[in-house]
């Protein structure tokens, strides 16, 4: 079985929670886009764990993760990450394989990101993700396989030249050479192993797959709500860029039942006040990379129905419904206002701009087994016109509920 798993807002819909829940049937687990831009959180048993680069295994398993080559990779905060699962889980490092095509994140990428913060203010995480990608457009990145390979120098040397004066006050690239390859040594001695697509595309074709997604289709670089977006596909068109092979059985679309987005752009469903406030503590909506209060709305049928036709999806997992238990009445946008006319489905990413959303008041419900829920389900269900196959009823990786499809 191959499956994709990948978030149909603006990311943080609980991907870490629905992948650590399906986790334990599938013997690989594959993040093919981002880096450590992405903060999924995983509870199980009462231990919180937050991954950003690593793919959210099976902890107490066997199974295992893999890198893919489309991530970029900061090794510095890869090995943190590894390190600090490694006193929870000791010599889990060793079911982790990293593919040596990997864009390495440098000091200078996180420095052109602020330089161009100050005239875009994205809102970016500030890890480096965009300068990176865009080294990696313009052939210009350096990759696992350059350490390995005595070219990372001559490449490091040449960025020097071209990066000027922004990254000469401080690069001196035999130094950092020396720093990327006791970063990957230590990657070597913690027992993680480095591979290529190629190299490993018999294993993965015997075995089952979970490619985990990062961010959500909204922050998608072609399809989201640019440039108020990532730097990478993240949805399936990012795993089709080197696992096209791959035949994927399910797509399931993660989904909250109110939206929330991170840094700027467009929202239209966003709402502030007290509302907000006690959404946004209720579902304890602040950034896992970041820290950053989220901003948070109500649920935008429109939006999400662009994302399962564009993403796409054949199933959708619900979460974080159990926020709104309690809520009286709840607001859900139908259709958009834009410029005076109604449209259904955003015709591209310029209508989130302009859009007014047009609400239906919807009754809350108490708890999860209320009929009213059921009635909100129904309403996404048929107004996307796809089947919400599981709804995650808590932050606990056990707390899902499966319906019947
Ligand atoms: P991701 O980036 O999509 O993996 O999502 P994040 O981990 O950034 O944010 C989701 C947050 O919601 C985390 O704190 C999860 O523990 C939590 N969470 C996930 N699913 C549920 C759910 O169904 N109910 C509640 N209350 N919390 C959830
Ligand atoms: P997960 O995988 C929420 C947002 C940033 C910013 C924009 C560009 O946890 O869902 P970047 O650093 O990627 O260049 O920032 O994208 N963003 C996310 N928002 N969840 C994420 O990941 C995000 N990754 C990036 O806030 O608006
Ligand atoms: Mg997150």
């Amino acid at each position: 079985m191959k499956v994709a798993v990948y978030g149909l807002q603006w990311g943080d819909e609980g991907k870490g929670k629905v992948v650590s829940y399906l986790s334990k049937d599938f013997d690989w687990i594959v993040r093919y886009s981002g880096g450590p831009n992405a903060g999924h959180t995983i509870v199980k048993e009462g231990i919180k764990l937050v991954h950003h680069h690593l793919p959210c295994i099976d902890h107490g398993g066997s199974n295992r993760g893999y890198l893919g080559p489309g991530m970029v990779v900061d090794l510095s905060t890869l090995i943190e990450e590894l390190e600090s699962l490694e006193r929870i889980f000791p010599g889990i490092s060793k079911r982790f394989y990293i593919d040596k095509y990997v864009s390495l994140i440098l000091p200078w990428h996180k420095l052109e990101e602020s330089a161009l913060e100050k005239a875009e203010n994205i809102g970016t995480t500030k890890r480096g993700i965009g300068p990176t990608y865009k080294d990696r457009t313009a052939r210009f990145s350096i990759t696992l396989y350059d350490i390995e390979n005595d070219t990372a120098f001559e490449k490091l040397k040449a960025m020097k030249a071209i990066k000027s004066p922004l990254v000469n006050s401080f690069l001196d690239e035999a130094a950092l050479l020396k720093d990327l390859e006791t970063l990957y040594n230590r990657l070597l001695e913690l027992g993680v192993k480095v591979t290529d697509f190629v190299s490993i595309k018999e294993d993965l074709e015997k075995s089952s797959i979970l490619f985990e997604g990062s961010q959500g289709f909204l922050l998608d670089i072609n399809c989201g709500t640019y440039p108020y977006v990532t730097s990478a596909q993240v949805a399936s068109a990012g795993i089709s860029s080197f696992f096209s092979w791959v035949k994927i059985d399910r797509y399931i679309g993660v989904a909250k039942a109110y939206t929330t987005r991170v840094g700027e752009g467009p929202f239209p469903t966003e709402i502030k006040g007290e509302i907000a406030q006690k959404l946004r503590e209720r579902g304890g909506e602040y950034g896992a990379t970041t820290g950053r209060p989220r901003r948070v709305g109500w649920l935008d049928l429109p939006a999400l129905k662009y994302s399962v036709i564009f993403a796409p999806a054949t199933e959708i997992v619900l979460t974080k419904a159990d926020v709104l238990s309690g809520f009286e009445k709840i607001k859900v946008a139908i259709s958009y206002n834009v410029k005076g006319k109604r449209v259904d489905t955003p015709r591209g990413f310029g209508d989130f701009f302009e859009a007014e959303p047009v609400y239906t008041d919807l009754a809350g419900w108490t708890d999860l087994n209320d009929p009213l829920f059921e009635e909100f389900v129904s309403l996404m269900e048929e107004f996307t016109g796809v089947k919400v196959s599981m709804v995650s009823t808590g932050p606990e990786t056990s707390q899902m509920l499966i319906k019947e499809v």
